[in-house]
């Protein structure tokens, strides 16, 4: 007699009541130390799952008291992904996969969202899965600006390239008539001028092909202090220093990280010397690191670059302050608000920080003035970066 298969729905299911060799403590901590958030609520709305990295994530502090309380209330703080969880019964069709970006922590999430169906197929709760995906899109905005900077580099390269030569020329050949015309004072004062122009546009020129070579990195363990305590003294023979105080605040103890030296000065010189530019001979520039542990899913706890630990390194000074207007084109080339800039300053800066697999910021300081913050990871891949 043939067996007939059995219709029922959880005939595909392992077998719960077998679980005893599994402690039913062993899915309550799975669930906990989860890489991604889970939060499920039961039918009748209240929080039934919510792990650790689902608070860190939605930028709320976990509580005991939370399992058991209706869902609203827990997730009040967060109304966009309160939003998704409230449709969770109501929706046909539930998103396989979608993204959000949380308003209160401006992280960006992947979620789906699925029913918790018991073993007669009646839907018993709801799950929210999600991942952060704030470092992905941190390395395709990268990636884009790598590419635009690339599309850039290639036009201002040939250009620079161009004018280089004659450039070159006219200092010579005005160098040449100086010296033939050692009698007529107008034609000396205003031959100097046309050198004077004719270095600085060359400057230009040399720091362009500077910006748009490839980096390439020199990689060795250094020791943040003596990069910074380099880039002071080269700052200072740069620029008019005048009065400004410069504080440096940074640990003796502070763990060496692998990056090129000369770069890293490059990334200090560049912002001592904006700083004492803005600052017109007095005020306090100020230089702290600090060491930051983290873990590769920016997890609790976790540094936000998402590789492993990183040094914080700020300076900040109490000049003028950048506008907000232009805040955000300070680190595009060319930008400029001085006379004689380049505006290619803070996009050095940049690109040697992007090349170290780093991480920049720029904020009004309380009070007047500007913070920068470069984050490094301590340790950093070798690489070539154009
Ligand atoms: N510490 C600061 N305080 C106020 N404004 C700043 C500061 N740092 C940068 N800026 C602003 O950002 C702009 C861009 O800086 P960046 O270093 O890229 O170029 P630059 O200093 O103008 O020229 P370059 O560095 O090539 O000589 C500056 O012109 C200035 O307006
Ligand atoms: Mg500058």
């Amino acid at each position: 007699m043939a067996v007939k298969p059995s219709r029922r729905v959880s005939s595909a299911r392992p077998d719960r009541s077998s679980s005893g060799i599994v402690p039913v403590a062993f899915y309550k901590d799975m669930v906990w130390n989860l890489r991604n958030g889970v939060v499920a609520i039961t039918r009748d709305g209240r929080i039934a799952v919510m792990n650790e990295i689902a608070y860190h994530v939605l930028g709320l502090k976990p509580r005991a008291s939370d399992i058991g309380r209706p869902f609203g209330e827990v997730l009040k703080d967060v109304p966009d992904v309160l939003r998704i969880v409230a449709g969770a019964f109501e929706v046909s069709h539930l998103p396989n996969r979608a993204e959000l970006r949380l308003k209160k922590t401006g992280k960006v999430i992947g979620y789906t969202l699925s029913l918790v169906k018991d073993a007669r197929g009646r839907t018993v709760g709801a799950t929210l899965f999600f991942k952060d995906l704030t470092r992905v899109e941190q390395l395709e905005e990268r990636e884009r600006l790598r590419d635009r900077l690339a599309a850039l580099g290639e036009m201002a390269a040939a250009i620079a390239h161009e004018v280089k030569n004659p450039l070159a020329g006219i200092e010579v050949m005005s160098g040449l008539l100086k010296r033939q015309l050692p009698d007529s004072p107008d034609a000396q004062t205003i031959l100097a001028d046309i050198i004077k122009e004719a270095k600085m546009a060359n400057r230009i020129v040399q720091e362009v092909l500077a910006f748009v070579r490839p980096i390439r990195l020199e990689v060795e363990d250094i020791s943040v202090v003596d990069v910074i305590r380099d880039a002071i003294a080269m700052a200072e023979s740069h620029s008019l220093k005048g009065n400004v105080e410069v504080r440096v605040d940074v640990p003796e103890a502070l763990r060496p990280i692998q990056g090129d030296p000369a770069q890293l000065r490059q990334i200090f010189t560049n912002f001592l010397t904006n700083a004492f530019e803005a600052m017109n001979g007095t005020g306090v520039v100020e230089i702290t690191a600090a060491a930051v542990e983290g873990d590769e899913e920016s997890g609790p706890g976790g540094a936000e670059l998402g590789t492993g630990p990183t040094i914080v390194i700020t300076v900040s000074d109490n000049g003028p302050g950048v506008p907000p207007e232009v805040m955000d084109r300070i680190f595009s080339p060319f930008f400029t608000t001085k006379p004689q800039g380049s505006g290619l300053g803070l996009a050095i800066v940049r690109k040697i920080v992007d090349a170290h697999d780093g991480r920049i910021d720029v904020s009004q300081r309380a009070g007047g003035g500007t913070v920068f913050r470069v984050t490094l990871p301590v340790r950093s891949p070798q690489q070539v970066f154009g």
